[in-house]
C-alpha cells in the first residue's frame, strides 16, 4: 500500500491551526459526557443496588440525567469527527474500511444503548430498582463495547504501517472485506487511560451536581418523619403520576406485591437520611474523596505506561517497519534508526501535575481550607487543565505517528470561508445552548 501523496489531496479548507484547535477542543468537549456514561453509569448502577440513601440519590440523579448527557456527548463527538474527515480523511477512511464491520457495529451498539438509557431513566423515575439496574447494565455494556471500538479505530488510523498486513489477511480478490481487527494491549491501555480520566470527571460531576444542580427538599424535618405522615403511596409527592396510576391499577387487580407497595411508599423520602444527618452535599465530598484515588491511580499509571513505555519507550511505535516502506517514494523514507521523542518533554509532567492538583483540591476541601462553589470551580479548572493537556498530547502523538505517511501541516491551504463561518456560528450557538440549559438547571436549584 503506497503512502498518501499529499500533493494529490484537496487543499485544507481552513488554516492548519484552526483544524487542530477545534479537533482538540471538540475531543475535550466530547470527553466530558463520554466519561459520564463510561464510568458514571456503571457506578450509578452499583450504588442504586447496594448504596445507602445518599448513594441512591446520586445514582437516581445521574441515571435520570443520562439521556441528556448522551445527547450532548454524541453531538459533541461530531465536532472532532468533522475535522478528522476534513484533514485526516486519507488515513481515516482506509483504517475504518479495513475494520468496517466493527466500525458499523458502533451504530448497532450505540442506538440500543441510547434507547436503554431512556428506559432506565423512566424506570428510575417510577421508583423501580432492579429493572433500571438491568436495562442500565445493558446500556453500559453496549457503551463500553462502543468505546473499545473507538479506541481500536483511532489507534489503527494512527498506525498506517499495520494496514498492508491487515489488508492482505482480510481481503477477497484484492478488495478489503472489512473484517480486519485491531485488538492489542496498546488499544486496551489507551482505553484504560480514558477510563481513569473518566473516573476523575465523575468525581467532579458528583460535586458539581450537588453544589449547582441539586435541589434540597424544602420541607423541614427528616425524610423519615415526613414519610411517617403518609400512609398511601398515592400521597407520595416524589412518585411520578404515571407510576402512581400504574401501581393503583395493579392494586385494583390485586396484583401489587408488598415489596412494590413499600418501595412506592418510601420512594424519595429516606435518601438524605440513611447516611446520617450530614445531608447529600456533604456526603458527595466524602464519596469524591474515595473515588478520586481510583481515578488518580488509573490515570497516572496508564498514561505513564503509554507515554514512556509505548510511545517514547524502547519499543517505540515511531519506528516504521521496513517492509511497509518498500514502495515508498523518497520523501516518505523510513525514520532514522535513532527514534526521536514524540511527545514534548514538558507536556506529560504538566498533565500529571494537573491530575495531582485535582486530588490536592479535594484534600484541601476535606481539611476545611476551601469549600462551597469556589471549591467546585477550582476542581473544574484542574480537570479542564488535565483534559486539555491530555487532548493536546494525544493530538501531537497522532500527528507524529502518521507524519511519514500524511503530513497534514504540509497540505496546501485552500480557504473556504463560507462553510467555516457556518461551522463557527453553529458551534457558538450549540455551546451557548448547552451553557443556557445548565445555567437554567442551576437557577432552578437555587430557587
Ligand atoms: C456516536 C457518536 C460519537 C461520535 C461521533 C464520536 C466521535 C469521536 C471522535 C471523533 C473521537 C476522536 C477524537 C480525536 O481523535 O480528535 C472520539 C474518541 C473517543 N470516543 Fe467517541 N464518539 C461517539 C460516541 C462515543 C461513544 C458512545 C463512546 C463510548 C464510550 C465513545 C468513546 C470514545 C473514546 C473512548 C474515545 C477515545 C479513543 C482513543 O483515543 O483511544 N464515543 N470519539
Amino acid at each position: 500500500m503506497t503512502p498518501v501523496d499529499i500533493y494529490s489531496l484537496n487543499g485544507l479548507p481552513a488554516p492548519y491551526w484552526f483544524i487542530q484547535l477545534f479537533k482538540v477542543l471538540g475531543f475535550i468537549l466530547h470527553s466530558v459526557p463520554m466519561h459520564l456514561w463510561l464510568a458514571g453509569l456503571p457506578l450509578a448502577l452499583v450504588l442504586l443496588l447496594i448504596g445507602g440513601g445518599n448513594g441512591k440519590t446520586f445514582a437516581r440523579r445521574l441515571l435520570k440525567q443520562m439521556p441528556v448527557v448522551m445527547a450532548f456527548g454524541i453531538n459533541l463527538g461530531i465536532v472532532p469527527l468533522l475535522f478528522i474527515q476534513v484533514a485526516y480523511y486519507k488515513v481515516f477512511y482506509p483504517a475504518t474500511i479495513l475494520m468496517a464491520w466493527h466500525w458499523i457495529g458502533i451504530l448497532v451498539l450505540v442506538l440500543p444503548a441510547y434507547y436503554l438509557l431512556y428506559i432506565t431513566s423512566g424506570l428510575v423515575d417510577r421508583g423501580f430498582k432492579w429493572r433500571p439496574a438491568f436495562s442500565g447494565a445493558g446500556a453500559s455494556l453496549l457503551l463500553i463495547g462502543a468505546g473499545l471500538i473507538f479506541a481500536s479505530a483511532w489507534s489503527l488510523m494512527a498506525s498506517p504501517e499495520s494496514w498492508p498486513e491487515l489488508w492482505r489477511a482480510k481481503s477477497l480478490a484484492a478488495a478489503a472485506t472489512g473484517l480486519g481487527t485491531n485488538w492489542n494491549p496498546v488499544v486496551l491501555l489507551r482505553f484504560i487511560s480514558i477510563c481513569g480520566l473518566a473516573i476523575l470527571t465523575v468525581t467532579f460531576w458528583v460535586l458539581f451536581d450537588a453544589h449547582f444542580l441539586y435541589v434540597p427538599k424544602k420541607d423541614s424535618g427528616s425524610g423519615r418523619q415526613q414519610q411517617q405522615q403518609i400512609s398511601d403511596f398515592m400521597e407520595n409527592p416524589y412518585l411520578s403520576r404515571s407510576r402512581k396510576k400504574e401501581l393503583s391499577k395493579l392494586r385494583d387487580r390485586g396484583k401489587l406485591t408488598e415489596e412494590e407497595e413499600l418501595e412506592a411508599l418510601t420512594y424519595g423520602f429516606n435518601d438524605d437520611d440513611e447516611a446520617g444527618a450530614e445531608g447529600y452535599p456533604r456526603w458527595t465530598l466524602r464519596f469524591a474523596s474515595v473515588l478520586v484515588w481510583f481515578g488518580v491511580c488509573i490515570t497516572l499509571g496508564s498514561l505513564w505506561l503509554y507515554y514512556y513505555k509505548v510511545i517514547d519507550g524502547p519499543e517505540s511505535v515511531t519506528s516504521v517497519p521496513e517492509a511497509s516502506m518498500v514502495n515508498a517514494p523518497a520523501r516518505f523514507a523510513a525514520p532514522s534508526a535513532a527514534p526521536e521523542r514524540m511527545i514534548p518533554v514538558w507536556i506529560p509532567p504538566v498533565t500529571f501535575t494537573a491530575v495531582g492538583l485535582f486530588a490536592a483540591v479535594i484534600i484541601l476541601a476535606n481539611l476545611g481550607k476551601v469549600g462551597g462553589k469556589l471549591f467546585v470551580a477550582l476542581l473544574g479548572l484542574c480537570l479542564a487543565a488535565a483534559l486539555t493537556f491530555f487532548a493536546i498530547t494525544r493530538q501531537i502523538i497522532q500527528n507524529e505517528q502518521i507524519k511519514n505517511y500524511l503530513d497534514v501541516r504540509s497540505i496546501p491551504e485552500q480557504m473556504q470561508l463560507s462553510p467555516l463561518l457556518v461551522f463557527l456560528l453553529v458551534f457558538l450557538f450549540g455551546a451557548g445552548l448547552i451553557f443556557w440549559m445548565v445555567a437554567a438547571m442551576a437557577k432552578t436549584a437555587k430557587r
